[in-house]
């Protein structure tokens, strides 16, 4: 019986942080550069490759941030940081220039 309840508990435990850990957590675009769903992070300037909106066709619009360690996060569009940050960006890439400072100067640490 004590068993059994370990058992139960475990699965419970196993399928709570799964769902919580979701894949795609936090947000980050699937095949077709949708998102399922946007957060509002900061991304150090340093660390950032790309910023770009989603496809128009996709279901739920985010602000997509590419990071110096090959990583996109789903950004909320509405939040005014990525909103800046994405007018930023696109001034800093004008006529197809690549991103410059404050825009990818640092290296690839942990996580972003
Ligand atoms: C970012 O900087 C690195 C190193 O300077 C460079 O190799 C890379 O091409 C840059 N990435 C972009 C998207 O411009």
């Amino acid at each position: 019986m004590r068993t059994l309840v370990t058992i139960l508990l475990l699965t419970l435990v196993c399928f709570l942080s799964y769902s919580s850990a979701a894949p795609l957590a936090p947000g980050i675009s699937n095949r077709n550069g949708c998102c399922l769903k946007s957060t509002q992070m900061h991304i150090p300037k340093g660390k950032i490759t790309d910023v770009a909106m989603t496809p128009s066709d996709c279901e739920q619009q985010a602000i997509v941030v590419s990071t110096v360690c090959n990583k996109k996060f789903c950004i909320d569009p509405n939040w005014i940081w990525a909103k800046n940050l994405l007018k930023e960006f696109e001034k800093s890439t004008a006529n197809n220039s690549p991103p410059s400072a404050p825009f990818n100067v640092t290296r690839c640490t942990e996580k972003v």
